[in-house]
C-alpha cells in the first residue's frame, strides 16, 4: 500500500524521548519527541526535529541546554499530558505528576522516571521550513542501574523503551534478540 510522502515517518518505529529545557527564569518545560536520532559516537552528537513554535526551541535558544529523557512504557499513558500546549512557563513535568531531578552537566532537570538520560548543549541547528533540526553535543549520559544488562548493553526487556508508531499508537514490550556479526 502506498502512502502520501509526508506520512513516511509512520513506516519507521521511533524511540520516544521527553526533552526537558528551562526558560530564562529557570522554569522547567518538558515535551515528547519521536523525530530524533543519535548522530555519531565520536564526537558524541544527538539530534531531534522540533517545531519552531515549540517552547522547547524557545528555551534552547535562550540558554542552549537540554536533557533528552528516554521514555519507558509507563510514560506512555502520560504522553497526552506532556504533549499538551500549556502556556509558556507552565511546567508539564508537574502537570504529569513526574519528578524533577538535578542533571549532572546542564541546568535543565532530568525526569527521574525516565529509563535513561542524555544531557546536551546546543551545537548547531538547521532551519527546515517550520521545523528546526537541533544538534546537541552530549555532555553526560546514563541509564538507571537496574536497566543495565552488561557494559554497553541496555536490558530492553526490563527497561521497556516506549516507541512511537503513529498518532496515539505506540510499540512496547520489546524482546531481546542476539544475532551473529561478521
Ligand atoms: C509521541 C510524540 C512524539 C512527538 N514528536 C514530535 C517531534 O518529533 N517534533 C515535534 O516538533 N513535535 C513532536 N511532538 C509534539 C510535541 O511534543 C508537542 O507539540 C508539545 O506540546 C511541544 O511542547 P513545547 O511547546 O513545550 O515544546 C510529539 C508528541 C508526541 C506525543
Amino acid at each position: 500500500m502506498e502512502l502520501e510522502k509526508g506520512a513516511y515517518p509512520k513506516v519507521l518505529v521511533r524511540p520516544v524521548v521527553v526533552v526537558t529545557t528551562i526558560s530564562e527564569r529557570g522554569i522547567a518545560n518538558a515535551a515528547p519527541f519521536s523525530l530524533n536520532s543519535p548522530m555519531s559516537f565520536e564526537p558524541p552528537l544527538y539530534g531531534f526535529s522540533c517545531n519552531s513554535e515549540h517552547d522547547t526551541w524557545k528555551n534552547i535558544q535562550a540558554n542552549g541546554e537540554f536533557v533528552v529523557n528516554v521514555a519507558g512504557k509507563e510514560l506512555g499513558a502520560l504522553m497526552h499530558v506532556l504533549e499538551t500546549d500549556y502556556p509558556y512557563e507552565d511546567n508539564e513535568i508537574a502537570h504529569a505528576g513526574l519528578t524533577e531531578e538535578k542533571a549532572k552537566a546542564v541546568k535543565p532537570p532530568r525526569i527521574k522516571e525516565a529509563i535513561a538520560w542524555i544531557e546536551c548543549k546546543l551545537e548547531k541547528y538547521v532551519e527546515l521550513d517550520d521545523h528546526i533540526w537541533i544538534t546537541g553535543s552530549v555532555l553526560a549520559v546514563g541509564v538507571k542501574d537496574e536497566f543495565w544488562k552488561e557494559p554497553g548493553v541496555m536490558d530492553v526487556e526490563k527497561a521497556k523503551p516506549l516507541c512511537h508508531v503513529a498518532g496515539e499508537f505506540f510499540a512496547v514490550d520489546m524482546k531481546e534478540a542476539k544475532y551473529k556479526r561478521a
